[in-house]
């Protein structure tokens, strides 16, 4: 019995350590996965690109250039089970890595614009709505 009473405070510590992990937050994650390329304003200017043959796309016009829409189920499909090759050119790989870690956890319905809420990685999520406030 003496051991369950040494065993109890370490269960209860590791249990709220695991309730007080914080998901990052879109920024967050941007900051982290995204801005070496696109740069912390979106802008394309991240210390990486440069050194790309492909320039990171100017993710502030991505409304602009869609008619004034944010066009979230291209973005989603852009970064999730991303494969390297743009759809509809199949010839051009983009050096847009995999984002593995984002993948993980809770899943919620995110719906791009098409009316279809698809179970979509929560930090995806928050990366998308980050990106939507950053257009101009
Ligand atoms: C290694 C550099 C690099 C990183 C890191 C990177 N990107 Fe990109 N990204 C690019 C390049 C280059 C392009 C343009 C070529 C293409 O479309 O694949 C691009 C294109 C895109 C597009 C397509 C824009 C359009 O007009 O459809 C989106 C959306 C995007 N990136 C979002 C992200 C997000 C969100 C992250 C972080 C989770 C990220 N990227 C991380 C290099 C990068």
């Amino acid at each position: 019995m003496r051991h369950a009473w040494m065993i109890l405070p370490l269960a209860l510590s590791l249990a709220g350590c695991v309730e007080t992990e914080k998901v990052p937050t879109g920024a967050e994650d941007f900051g982290d996965f995204c801005s070496a390329c696109h740069g912390l304003s979106g802008k394309g200017d991240g210390e990486g690109a440069a050194a790309l043959a492909r320039k990171p796309a100017d993710l502030t016009q991505l409304s602009a250039k869609n008619g004034g829409v944010f066009p979230g189920t291209r973005v989603m499909a852009k970064i999730w089970g991303y494969t390297g090759v743009a759809p509809g050119r199949q010839d051009s790989a983009s050096p847009m890595p995999e984002f593995g870690p984002l993948l993980q956890g809770e899943l919620v319905p995110y719906d791009g614009g098409d009316g279809i809420p698809t179970p979509t990685p929560l930090r995806l999520v928050q990366i998308a709505d980050y990106l939507k406030t950053l257009q101009e």
